[in-house]
């Protein structure tokens, strides 16, 4: 995916009214716009529609239901991906249980897990839709900031004529980019996927123990952070309970895992994808060879454990590289710090390498603060003194931010 190819995720939610077929079209027509469209129907939607048909014209396979196993988290994957949520059509049941936060199924528990604004279609009967509970329903979420379209007033099913007809497509698609580009991230991250990681790994020794560093995490949160804000979609794997905020335009997907070996495979996996790859986490370089099936006992004596390498995942990632991807490493130096860092630089063949001395006083591992040397393949450094990781976080991306820059640019000779 390049910057200008930026699709906004957009979760089509489909419930069980007479008007569902009608959501074909606005899938299509969401599709046609250049989103990204991830349909998610009720059980009851699929009384009226099958799922087949919006597999066949979305972006992603239509799903409906939470224990589908799909996704380690397919209840909050969905909400937190969002751009936007589009609900075409909404029945009075859907609108009432999403207004008093009921999450009994895949499409509630997306609402209530996304920060992303959420658009609904209400389509029914004029009764139901004049019944005082729907108009109450809505006034609730209108007043939470959810946006309505429609209903239209006209043909309704059974031959009746009134309000509570779906709005035609078109204006629900049209109201849908409308809000998009009004939600649309600025900044000069805007259309770009960063992928972060962080923390320290876990190398387990039996079931209860395992191998760790000092790191906190802190600085590739702060970097995850700083680029949400500059505008950009952040996944952020990580090791560290850290949790991650964002109050920016952009967003940040978390990725939990504890070994080497997961970092690893979740560093390449989520790169495939991104124009930026920063490497923050202080990865285990050794792990036992042999895990033991079950706890050691202080009886059976001395505990000898053999250590083995890790794999070298920005070594992975910088083989795995497509052309136009930055990738930022992370050195963390107790000597030399300088000469280390430029010998790793070459080494790791990556653009941009973070190095600190993390023996200085308030330095790396486990402080708010850092003080960094920001190394570049073209032969630029910068200097960053002891300040606090998000200040550290903004120098490092400003750098790759002129990377990028140049990577655009020879992209349109
Ligand atoms: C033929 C038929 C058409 C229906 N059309 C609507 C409708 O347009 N709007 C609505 O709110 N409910 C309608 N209902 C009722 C819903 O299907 C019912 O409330 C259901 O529980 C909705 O579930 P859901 O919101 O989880 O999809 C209809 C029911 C039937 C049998």
């Amino acid at each position: 995916m390049t910057q200008s190819e930026y699709k906004p995720f957009v979760v089509l939610g489909v419930t069980g009214g007479i008007a569902a077929y009608k959501a074909v079209e606005i899938c299509r027509q969401l599709v046609d716009a250049g989103c990204h469209v991830a349909p998610v129907l009720t059980k009851d939607a699929t009384r009226f529609i099958a799922p087949l048909t919006f597999t066949a014209l979305a972006s992603e396979p239509a799903q409906t239901e939470i224990y589908d196993g799909l996704s380690a988290i397919p209840h909050t994957r969905l909400g937190q991906a969002a751009d936007l949520i589009v609900i075409a059509p909404a029945t009075a049941h859907l609108l009432a249980r999403y207004a008093h936060g009921l999450a009994d199924d895949l499409l509630t528990t997306t609402l209530l897990a996304t920060r992303a604004p959420v658009l609904v279609a209400p389509a029914m009967h004029t009764e139901m839709w004049e019944h005082p509970s729907v108009g109450e329903n809505l006034s609730i979420l209108t007043s939470r900031g959810v946006h309505v379209v429609g209903p239209g007033v006209g043909h309704l099913a059974g031959g009746d004529e009134g309000a509570g007809r779906l709005e035609d497509s078109d204006v629900i698609v049209g109201r849908a980019l409308e809000i998009l580009g009004a939600s649309r991230p600025t900044g000069d991250f805007a259309g770009t996927h960063v992928v972060v990681s962080a923390g320290g790994t876990r190398e387990a020794i039996d079931p209860v123990r395992y191998l760790t560093n000092r790191s906190s995490g802190k600085q590739g949160h702060a970097l995850a952070e700083a680029a949400a804000n500059r505008g950009a979609r952040v996944t952020l794997v990580t090791s560290s309970q850290v949790p991650a905020h964002t109050h920016g335009p952009g967003r940040i997907d978390v990725i939990r895992v504890e070994s080497a070996a997961e970092m690893g495979e979740a560093m390449l996996r989520e790169a495939k994808e991104a124009e930026v790859v920063v490497m923050a986490a202080a990865v285990a370089d050794f792990r036992p060879s042999v895990i033991l099936d079950s706890k050691f006992k202080r009886e059976q004596g001395a505990l000898e454990i053999v250590l083995e390498p890790t794999d070298d995942i920005l070594a992975g990632l910088v083989q795995a590289r497509s052309t136009d991807q930055v990738i930022v490493g992370f050195a963390a130096e107790t000597e030399n710090a300088l000469e280390n860092g430029a010998a790793k630089l070459k080494r790791k063949g990556c653009d941009v390498l973070v190095v600190n001395d993390v023996s200085a006083e308030g330095v790396g591992f486990d402080h708010d603060t850092n003080a960094v040397s920001i190394l570049e393949a073209d032969g630029m450094s910068t200097s960053v003194a002891l300040s606090s990781k998000r200040t550290v976080a903004e120098a490092v991306l400003d750098r790759v931010v002129r990377h990028l820059n140049s990577n655009q640019g020879a992209g349109h000779e």
